[in-house]
């Protein structure tokens, strides 16, 4: 028997006892239920980690992958202030198309101008993508000169906004590109958003179908940051649930909804290491029952 030193055995007495009565981490903890239901929206079936919403409540997944359902049928994801809708996503391609909910109404004239925010860390957007620029609130325009351009005049649209009229235009990528008129309208807020490449085309013959691209969206692929975490989860767990714990800012894994043992001793044995210098799992246990 390996010798113990009595303030060392008093040590981890009080540490064993400190980790059996030491509140759980976040107020939820002891209650990590349903991470085995899926999310169902309208035409999206059967959808789960990462993604968490509906039956699948938010421990069940990283925050930035919250889904909504709003009237049973429009599936909705929030990033940071910004809300999409998602048309189509498949969990093995890991691929969304989202569309900016704003632009669902009847007109481009959305209130709230941002540009797209997507965390680019978590959703690439696909690379055959392109940009339709929006500008707003444009004055100084010569009606002559829009007049006598095609293009201009197809590119324009105007807004009512608190019972004025506002003008503005779209222009695909390079915004002004091939355009000689570019002194003569002045804009004061402009945004880019990712449309389809194969709708972009279309917009270029036909600009009235602005709106229908917008309301079609851009894809993006998704990436879970914490995907090793799960994949350990599952394998050391097997029937286990990967989820998160929003006040930890860290993944966890969930078994029969509850955190899954293991992780809290390890951290009581890590500390012991460093109090004892050299310890292991069996010789402390044997000194903790001899004990007592
Ligand atoms: C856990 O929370 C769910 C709601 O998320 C509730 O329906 C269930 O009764 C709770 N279970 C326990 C054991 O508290
Ligand atoms: C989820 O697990 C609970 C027990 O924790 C079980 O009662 C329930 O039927 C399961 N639901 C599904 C959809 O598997
Ligand atoms: C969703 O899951 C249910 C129950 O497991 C199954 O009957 C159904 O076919 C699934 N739907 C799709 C689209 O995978
Ligand atoms: C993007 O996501 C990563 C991974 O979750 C996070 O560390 C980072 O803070 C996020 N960035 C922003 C701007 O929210
Ligand atoms: C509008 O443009 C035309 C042609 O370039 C020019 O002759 C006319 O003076 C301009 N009108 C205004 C009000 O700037
Ligand atoms: C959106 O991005 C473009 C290009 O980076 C920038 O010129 C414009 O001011 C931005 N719009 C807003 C509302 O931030
Ligand atoms: C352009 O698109 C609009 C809206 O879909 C449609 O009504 C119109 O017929 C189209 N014009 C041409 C020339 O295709």
């Amino acid at each position: 028997m390996h010798p113990f030193t009595t303030t060392t055995s008093f040590l981890l007495t009080l540490l064993f006892c400190f980790h059996l009565t030491a509140p759980s981490p976040s107020n939820d903890i002891n209650n990590l239920s349903n991470c085995n239901q899926t999310f169902s929206c309208g035409s999206l079936k059967n959808v789960t980690y990462p993604f968490t919403g509906g039956l699948r409540p938010s421990h069940c997944g990283p925050p930035e992958f919250g889904l909504t359902c709003d009237e049973d049928s429009v599936t909705i994801l929030k990033d940071n202030s910004l809300s999409y809708r998602v048309t189509h996503l498949d969990q093995t391609s890991q691929t969304l198309r989202l569309s900016r909910s704003e632009f669902h109404g009847d007109s481009l004239c959305t209130l709230e101008l941002t540009n797209s925010t997507l965390n680019s860390s978590i959703f690439d957007i696909d690379p055959s993508h392109e940009t339709l620029s929006l500008f707003y609130r444009c004055d100084n325009i010569n009606t002559s000169i829009i007049a006598s351009d095609p293009m201009l005049r197809n590119f324009r649209f105007s807004c009512d906004i608190h019972g004025e009229t506002e003008e503005g235009f779209y222009f695909i990528s390079n915004p002004y590109f091939g355009y000689s008129s570019t002194d003569t309208i002045e804009c004061k807020t402009s945004i880019q958003v990712p449309v389809l490449g194969s709708q972009a085309q279309q917009l270029l013959v036909n600009g009235s179908l602005v709106g229908e691209v917008l309301k079609e969206g851009f894809d993006v692929r998704y990436i879970d940051p914490y995907s090793a975490d799960c994949t350990r989860c599952y394998k050391k767990h097997p029937g286990g649930y990967c989820g998160f714990d929003a006040q930890l800012g860290k993944p966890i894994c969930i078994c029969n909804d509850r955190l899954c043992p293991g992780k809290q001793k390890s951290l009581v044995f890590m500390s012991l290491v460093k109090l004892t210098g050299e310890i292991d799992e069996r010789r402390f246990l044997s000194n903790y029952i001899m004990l007592h």
